[in-house]
């Protein structure tokens, strides 16, 4: 995740080129705020995320003014670039830690995103949570803002695994979170992770239990990745802890497939359960359909029309070209038709809705023979693809990688 792909250096103005305005009226537009800031680093997340003691508590203090400049330079941006003004679709503040400010500057920065450029009725506006960093007043003046969803960052009811990850919270804090969310009316999502080294079928079934018992609207379970550079990968390097092989990982998702539908969740992406297609993440949906967003923050990525930018990751050096009214933007690349197409594959393959097979032919994906030998190895759902629909099997989201690298040729 930290590790941005090599692009062009990014306009001082923030000028997109001309592709990203083709046919952007057919994109929504999404909006995602960074807050990059946590209590302590978990020593297996490699997110653009800072401690107090890595960087002060003055960055915090003056976030929500910096971004705000930024959403007034996105809007002048948009409209130099010629991009149709849209409304948002969605908003999502993610992290790092967005909890870890005040409510009121989530809020402030809610309502510049509002009185910019709108946001429409239905929206989704979702903050990510950490189960120790948050509570119910808080909640609640999220709601009456116009917050309507709350993640939660459970990752795992076992304290033995939450010391493993790193993680500041205990088991009750996340029952205390969720609920506080429900009371404050927001709907609910936990994040789980499953994988982490000393973790053993059974501690992973009592998580997937514990999170069923909190009646949330939806569920993400992620397999725990040693990304290269952090504590986790060093302490697997020098053997001070084991990762579980390929074989647990995948009983582990069967597991929780198995638990979830019983417990009348529908799985709608290969890591993620919805108790109803209402509750689906419409923000990540939109990631994973190729619309429009812009990313806001230290780090945050943008994607508009195949143009993808990225800004500085470090929140001072965000400040200084906030400050000095430039682009926050590092690096950029333009994705050309053939790469959109590829990553489209790659990004649908995934959803349980699956992909149209007749586009995917259009592209020169998916040859007869591909396809046959992925039927017959019970990857993807032969029927779907009688119906004109490439979807996986749930043997076949355990291998999407392979299904998907098959797919493209
Ligand atoms: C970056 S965090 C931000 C939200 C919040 N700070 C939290 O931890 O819940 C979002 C999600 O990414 C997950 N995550 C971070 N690093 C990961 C990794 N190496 N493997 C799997 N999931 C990871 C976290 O556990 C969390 O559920
Ligand atoms: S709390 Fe979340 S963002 Fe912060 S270090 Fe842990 S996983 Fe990463």
């Amino acid at each position: 995740m930290a590790q941005f792909p090599k692009g062009e250096t990014a306009p001082q103005d923030g000028l997109l080129p001309a592709q990203a305005k083709l046919n952007a009226e057919l994109r929504t537009f999404h909006a995602y705020i960074h807050v990059p800031f946590c209590k302590a680093r978990c020593g297996y997340c490699d997110f653009n995320t800072y401690t107090a003691q890595e960087i002060g508590s003055s960055s915090q203090h003056t976030f929500a003014k910096d971004l705000i400049t930024e959403i007034d330079f996105s809007k002048q941006v948009l409209e130099n670039s010629g991009v149709p003004q849209r409304s948002f679709s969605t908003v999502f503040f993610g992290g790092g830690t967005p909890t870890l400010l005040p409510a009121e500057d989530l809020i402030s920065m809610l309502q510049k995103i509002r009185d910019s450029f709108g946001i429409e009725a239905e929206a989704d506006i979702t903050t990510e949570a950490n189960p120790d960093a948050v509570d119910v007043d808080y909640l609640f003046k999220l709601k009456a803002a116009g917050f309507t969803r709350a993640s939660i960052g459970m990752q795992s009811a076992v304290p033995k695994v939450l010391a493993v990850l790193e993680r500041t919270h205990n088991p009750e804090n996340v029952a205390i979170a969720v609920r506080a969310a429900k009371n404050a009316g927001l709907a609910t999502s936990v994040d789980l992770i499953y994988g982490t080294p000393t973790e053993t079928i059974d501690d992973w079934v009592e998580t997937l239990q514990q999170a069923i018992s909190l009646d949330t609207d939806h569920i993400s379970a992620y397999s725990l990745i040693v990304e290269p550079g952090t504590k986790l990968a060093r302490q697997v390097k020098v053997g001070e802890v084991e990762m579980p092989d390929d074989d647990i990982h995948a009983e582990m998702y069967e597991a929780a497939d198995e638990l979830l539908t019983k417990a009348g969740f529908t799985n709608y992406e290969v890591s993620n359960w919805s108790k109803s297609v209402e509750t689906r993440s419409k923000h990540n949906l939109a990631y994973w359909k190729s619309m429009d967003w812009w990313g806001y923050g230290p780090g945050a990525h943008s994607h508009i029309g195949g143009v993808r930018w990225w800004n500085v990751k470090n929140p001072a050096a965000y400040t200084d070209r906030i400050t000095a009214s430039q682009s926050p933007a590092l690096e950029r690349e333009l994705i050309d038709q053939e790469n959109q197409n590829i990553e489209r594959v790659m990004l649908e393959t995934r959803l349980a809705e699956g992909i149209d097979l007749a586009w995917l032919k259009s592209k020169g994906f998916g040859s007869q023979e591909v396809i046959s030998n992925l039927i017959a190895e019970q990857l993807i759902d032969g029927p779907a693809v009688f119906s004109g629909t490439i979807r996986l099997t749930t043997k076949g989201r355990l291998l999407a990688d392979f299904v998907v690298r098959n797919l493209i040729g």
